[in-house]
C-alpha cells in the first residue's frame, strides 16, 4: 500500500455542480463566484470577500489595493512559500525577513518589533501549517505604528485565534485553493477577505482589468486578470461545505499522531498554543535525523514532504547577509507526515508503526 502525502475530495455533489456549470455556458463574472464569496464570509465571520485566480494572485491584489511601490517594506517571516513575499516583491516594495517563533513557526514578535524602520508599510503574518501567528501584539503594533496587516491564512483555512476564525482578523486576508489546500476548487484559486467595503471595491476592480462594479467599458485603473472561473469557484462553493467536518478530522488525526510520537526519539510534534485551535493543514514533526527518517519512511512507500528546505530569505533572488536562526534550525529538521481528512485508520497505524521501527534500529 502507498500512503499518500494528501488526497482531492470529489464527489457526486461536486460532479453535478461543475456539469451544471458548463452546460450553463456562464464560465466567468457569474453567479459561483459571488455564491463562493458570500459562504466564505459566513463560514468565516469576515464582512467582505473577493474570489480570485490563486493565493498569490489574493497577496498580489490586497499589496497592489493598499498602493505599495519601491522603497516600501514589508515584515514577512522567511520560513514560509516563497509566493508569501512575491505578493508584494513585482510592486518593488521589499522583504524585510522576520525569525519565527520556535513553537508556533510563526513570525516572532519581538523580531518583528525589532525590524520595523520608517519605510515599514505593512506586517505579512503567515498562519504556517494552519497555526495562527498571535494576531493580538501584531495587530496592536501595527496599530501604534500605522502598518497595515494582511496575513497569509493560505494554509489555514478553518484556523481559530481566541476563537474567532483567521479570515476576520486583521485588515486584508489571502487565501489559496490550490489543489493540496484543506479547501479546493480542483485547480488555481483563492480569496481575499477583509473588513473595508472601500478594499473589496478596490481589490474586486484589480482582478477585473480595472473596472469597478457596474462599468463594463471603463477601466478606472491598471488592472489584471485575475478572476477565478465559475467551474472552479462551484467545487469550492461545495467542499465549504465540508470545512467544519474536514477541520475537524484533521484535528482528529493530529490528536492521534501526537499520542503516538510524543516521546519517540527525538521527535517534537507540533505545538498548538492554548490561545490557538490548529486547522493542521500540514503535520509537521522535528527530528534531528529528518532525512534518514524521510528515507525510511519512502523504503515502506508512506509519502513525506518538507515545508519548505529552504527559507525564502536564502533564495537566490533574494540572498542578503542576515541571519535567522530558528528558521536557519528548524528548516533542517521539519517532516510533513500524511494529513487529510481522507487519511484511513489503517494508513495512519501503518506511518506511526513505520517511524516506530525506524528509532528502534
Ligand atoms: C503560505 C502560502 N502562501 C502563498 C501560497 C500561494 O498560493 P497559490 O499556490 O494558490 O498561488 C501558498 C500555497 O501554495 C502558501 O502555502
Amino acid at each position: 500500500m502507498n500512503v499518500a502525502l494528501n488526497r482531492m475530495f470529489i464527489d457526486e455533489e461536486i460532479k453535478r455542480a461543475v456539469i451544471e456549470v458548463l452546460e450553463s455556458g456562464w464560465y466567468v463574472k457569474g453567479p459561483k463566484a459571488g455564491e463562493l464569496e458570500e459562504l466564505f464570509c459566513n463560514i468565516t465571520g469576515s464582512e467582505f470577500a473577493v474570489s480570485c485566480s490563486s493565493g498569490t494572485s489574493a497577496l498580489m491584489l490586497a499589496f497592489a489595493s493598499l498602493g505599495l511601490g519601491p522603497g516600501d517594506e514589508v515584515l514577512v517571516p522567511s520560513h514560509t512559500f516563497a509566493a508569501s513575499v512575491n505578493g508584494f516583491y513585482h510592486l518593488g516594495a521589499r522583504p524585510v525577513f522576520v525569525d519565527v517563533d520556535p513553537e508556533t513557526y510563526t513570525i516572532d514578535v519581538e523580531d518583528m518589533r525589532e525590524k520595523v524602520t520608517d519605510r515599514t508599510r505593512a506586517i505579512l503574518p503567515v498562519h504556517l501549517y494552519g497555526h495562527p501567528a498571535d494576531m493580538d501584539p501584531i495587530t496592536e503594533f501595527a496599530r501604534e505604528r500605522n502598518l497595515k496587516v494582511v496575513s497569509d491564512a493560505c494554509q489555514s483555512h478553518g484556523a481559530l485565534y481566541r476563537g474567532k476564525d483567521v479570515g476576520a482578523i486583521g485588515d486584508i486576508i489571502c487565501y489559496s485553493f490550490f489543489p493540496s489546500k484543506i479547501i479546493t476548487v480542483a485547480g488555481e484559486g483563492g480569496i481575499i477577505t477583509c473588513r473595508s467595503g472601500e478594499h473589496r471595491d478596490l481589490m474586486k476592480a484589480l482582478a477585473n482589468h480595472g473596472r469597478f462594479e457596474g462599468e463594463r467599458d471603463v477601466h478606472r485603473i491598471p488592472g489584471y486578470n485575475m478572476r477565478l472561473s465559475e467551474v472552479l469557484a462551484a467545487v469550492g462553493a461545495v467542499q465549504l461545505k465540508h470545512i467544519g467536518e474536514w477541520v475537524e478530522r484533521r484535528r482528529e488525526i493530529a490528536r492521534v499522531y501526537n499520542e503516538e510520537l510524543d516521546g519517540l526519539g527525538d521527535i517534537v510534534t507540533p505545538h498548538e498554543a492554548d490561545w490557538a485551535s490548529h486547522s493542521y493543514y500540514l503535520y509537521v514533526i522535528r527530528s534531528t535525523s529528518r532525512d534518514a527518517l524521510k528515507e525510511h519512511l519512502a523504503m515502506e512507500s508512506i509519502s513525506s514532504g518538507i515545508h519548505y528546505p529552504i527559507p525564502v530569505h536564502k533564495m537566490p533572488y533574494l540572498e542578503g547577509d542576515i541571519s535567522l536562526p530558528v528558521t536557519e534550525r528548524v528548516v533542517d529538521e521539519i517532516l510533513s507526515l500524511p494529513m487529510h481528512p481522507l487519511l484511513e485508520e489503517e494508513e495512519q497505524k501503518l506511518i506511526i508503526g513505520s517511524i516506530r521501527r525506524f528509532y528502534k534500529r
